[in-house]
């Protein structure tokens, strides 16, 4: 890559960072709710020419671990055999596979649609893998009609996500489905 373009994109990536660190992830979402406008653009920035599942996936969940405040953990499960694995995340260490049907991830994969629990200690059957997560949001990843994979979000906060979530959320996932 000529030096101008890897300046171009140190430069992208840098700004990105400042805008991340300045999101103020302590306050509540209420204060400082996702600007998702501007996380769309930067996830087509970041992954514009760049054809790898892996590497476009892993550098979503950094940027919305950056932009989204008020989470503990945001990731990809990808379905293998009927089974949803983990994939490219940012929080804890979290469980590796999943059946379709089970927690809210399989939910999610199940019905095929987007799955909000404002409370996960009310959801039956919901798969704990941190402790402080108390709402969560599951959106699938739907290729040429079939399920490849899903985005799950936790919060520490009861009720975080809502239809503004999801609305922004699908926009990210339709940048992100046409680049990988
Ligand atoms: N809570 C999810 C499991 C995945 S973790 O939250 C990362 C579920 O119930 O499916």
């Amino acid at each position: 890559m000529p030096l101008s373009n890897k300046n171009s994109l140190a430069a992208r990536l840098q700004a990105m960072a400042d805008e991340g660190r300045s999101s103020a992830r302590t306050l509540s979402h209420q204060l400082a709710p996702a600007d998702y406008g501007q996380l769309s653009q930067q996830l087509a920035a970041l992954i514009i020419g760049e054809k790898d599942r892996v590497a476009n996936l892993a550098n979503c969940a950094a940027l919305l671990w950056q932009g989204m405040p008020a989470i503990n953990w945001v990731g990809f499960y990808l379905l293998k055999r009927n089974t949803l694995v983990l994939g490219p995340f940012q929080g804890k260490p979290a469980c590796t596979r999943i059946e379709v049907g089970r927690g809210v991830c399989g939910l999610a994969a199940q019905m095929l649609k987007a799955v909000i629990v404002g409370n996960v200690h009310e959801f039956p059957g919901h798969i704990a893998c941190d402790i402080s997560s108390k709402s969560e949001i599951v959106l699938p990843l739907i290729l040429d009609g079939r399920l490849i994979g899903l985005l799950d979000i936790d919060s520490p906060e009861v009720d975080r996500f809502d239809h503004v979530d999801q609305q922004g959320l699908e926009g990210i996932i339709q940048i992100l489905i046409a680049q990988i």
